[in-house]
């Protein structure tokens, strides 16, 4: 589908932005209300990288919603890995983005659902209950945030000196090293530095002007794949989420600095 795209594809991927929203909504309030007292938390690729049985029953929900009105959709997700389909429609999910902050009580952590049609993500919904904030984006026709129902714009920064900038850091402690030494070039040369612990949300709050650029290198499509389309769509300019874990880095950036920061970066 080109951006623009005729009705018929304007009202298919209409559709799938309404499943997607309805779906994170639902998840939403699985993990926000009926979070337990005690987590279950088990490790994944390292001790700091856990995931808890919240997450698994977000993603066993989205899993259940999603198949229940569309069944031939292929889903890619977190914690359930990849289901063949044969619609040409494949949703990319992270059921919990920010498992470490949802651990600690800090509101920043959100439900992140996108569809691709044809191989290209066309709709994307980035849900973060504790904030009261919903993101969603359909290609070509902008980007919302739900909740307070307005249109989101990238910021106007046009100076990396006076530019908010967040990022985030792996589970792996020697890629950990890497992305704290780079950073060690990009923090005298900003405003400031933020570290929000959600990639999707990273992405939304560049798309709303609340930071002015994104950058972390090794992510996963699912951590990127709504977030991306949002911020694209606000006017951000969006790099290396085509291929987010073998990219240099993902970058968000808002127009007027990117030049600057990505010369930065890839020194
Ligand atoms: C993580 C968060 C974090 C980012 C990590 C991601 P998870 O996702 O998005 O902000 O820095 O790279 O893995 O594990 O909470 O879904
Ligand atoms: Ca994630
Ligand atoms: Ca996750």
């Amino acid at each position: 589908m080109t951006a623009g795209g005729t009705e018929a594809d304007i009202a298919f991927t209409q559709t799938l932005l309404g499943l997607a929203a309805r779906a994170a909504q639902r998840a939403g309030a699985l993990l926000h209300d009926d979070r337990p007292e005690v987590l279950e938390v088990s490790a994944k690729s390292s001790p700091t990288d856990v995931v808890t049985h919240m997450d698994r029953a977000a993603e066993d929900l989205l899993r259940t919603i999603i198949l229940g009105e569309r069944p031939d959709d292929g889903i890619l997700g977190e914690e359930g890995g990849e289901r063949q389909g044969s619609s040409g429609v494949r949703w990319v999910i992270d059921p919990l983005d920010g498992t470490t902050n949802y651990l600690y009580r800090l509101p920043l952590w959100s439900v992140s659902v996108a569809a691709e049609w044809d191989g290209q993500v066309v709709a994307g919904v980035v849900h973060a209950p504790a904030l009261g904030l919903t993101y969603a984006a359909r290609l070509g026709g902008g980007a919302r945030e739900l909740v307070g129902d307005r249109v989101v714009i990238a910021s106007g920064a046009s100076e990396l000196a006076q530019s908010l900038i967040s990022t985030g850091f792996g589970y792996d402690s020697e890629q950990r090293r890497r992305q704290a030494e780079a950073l060690v070039h990009v923090a005298p040369r900003v405003r400031d530095v933020r570290r929000l612990g959600s990639a999707a949300i990273d992405l939304c709050w560049v798309a709303d002007g609340r930071t002015d650029a994104y950058v972390e290198s090794r992510l996963h499509p699912w951590d990127v794949a709504a977030g991306a389309l949002i911020a694209r769509e606000a006017g951000a300019i969006v790099v290396g989420d085509d291929d987010p874990v073998r990219a240099p880095y993902v970058l968000a950036s808002t127009p007027g600095i990117v030049e600057e920061l990505m010369s930065l970066l890839d020194r």
